[in-house]
């Protein structure tokens, strides 16, 4: 550490700076520079297809706070719009990393969210993003195992991807499964790299709505007749990880990552009663579904980063009623609480400060 950022990190500087802490001032003059925080700055845009919501991945330069990735994390991306900082998960692409390396994101617009939209469409080499350091457990093991199957759905590819990428760079020789599903070649992204991989990686890329057969037990028995024996990664929409999840009921062999978290009511929980948003003064009757969708459909707009219960950039403050975590079926009645409303479905009459 050189002497300007031990003097910038001292007790010192944190104390002539308060409340706001040393990195809110250096952020205004040189925001790679901040002490604590990670920031990365874009120093390449590629367009990967156009077909559907454009899709872009960004090459990003971390500053010297990132520690580094293990294939298959994600990060949150921070970005300012109108003057708020909006946040989002996005999977690294790239392969593991370390302190100083390049790492990549590829993100789709997705047509209601504001990050990747502005990502995507908006943000120019040299822009500076902030950035969380790597998260998540959709990671391989050391040691390797023997043979890999990879599954991946739509954007559910970029985990996958990191994985793909770091087993090829360390050498892996075992044989590596990779089954994709995407809307149609033209939605396809990685495309020419995926047309050339190293014989061991044995890829099928369908389209089932051109056609390809979607996904089930058997069609992957016929495309991998070895796969309950083999070590299984899979992400992507909730739908499709459900039926894999199914595939694999009798076995410890598969990890997950959902991109987008299930939103179906649970069957066996009845929803009931309303669900006051007391600052707004709206109410709407419950339906299962959570309670930042059924904040949006009301025309409020919650503030949230992952959808998935991990950011907590949602939290908000239940002050009676009963929910349920749609991700783990856990039930709440605690009177007051913070609730991450992303993935808390209410399950009776319900008040919530939004
Ligand atoms: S939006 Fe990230 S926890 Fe809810």
């Amino acid at each position: 550490m050189t002497l300007t950022q031990t003097l910038l990190r001292s007790p010192l500087a944190a104390a002539l700076t308060t409340p706001h802490g040393v990195d809110r001032y250096i952020e205004l003059v040189a925001p790679m520079g901040v002490v604590d925080e990670v920031r990365a700055k874009i120093v390449s845009i590629h367009r990967e297809t156009s077909a559907g919501a454009p899709v872009a991945t960004l090459t990003l330069e971390p500053n010297r706070r990132w520690r580094g990735h293990q294939a298959g994390q994600y990060v949150q991306v921070g970005v300012e719009i109108d003057g708020r900082r909006r946040t989002r998960c996005f999977s690294v692409s790239s392969a593991e990393s370390k302190p100083g390396d390049l790492i990549t994101l590829t993100m789709r617009a997705n047509p209601d969210g504001l990050v990747s939209r502005h990502l995507v469409e908006d943000a120019r080499v040299g822009d500076v993003l902030f950035l969380s350091q790597a998260q998540g457990e959709f990671t391989i093991p050391n040691p390797l195992p023997a043979s890999v199957l990879l599954i991946s759905g739509g954007s559910g590819i970029t985990p996958v991807m990191s994985i793909l990428r770091t087993l090829l760079r360390r050498g892996y020789g075992g044989t590596i499964h990779f089954v994709h599903y995407a809307q149609s070649p033209d939605h396809q992204i990685y495309e020419a790299e995926l047309r050339d991989l190293p014989p061991n990686v044995k890829v099928r890329l369908l389209y089932p709505e051109c056609g390809d057969p979607a996904y089930t037990t058997e069609e992957l028995r016929g495309l991998v007749p070895d796969h309950a024996e083999l070590d299984t990664w899979a992400c992507g929409p909730a739908g499709l990880i459900e039926l894999v999840q199914e595939t694999y009921a009798d076995s410890d062999r598969l990890k997950v990552e959902y991109f987008k978290t299930s939103t179906k009511p649970a069957s066996d929980v009845v929803a009931e009663g309303a669900t006051s948003f007391a600052v707004s003064g709206k109410e709407s009757a419950n339906e299962g579904v959570p309670l930042l969708e059924q904040a949006e459909a009301l025309g409020l707009s919650p503030e949230y980063g992952c959808r998935m219960g991990i950011c907590m950039s949602c939290t908000s403050r239940k002050t009676e009623g009963t929910v349920r975590n749609v991700m783990t079926g856990a039930v709440s009645d605690e009177p007051d609480e913070d609730i991450q409303i992303c993935v808390s479905a209410a399950v009776g009459d319900c008040t919530v400060q939004l």
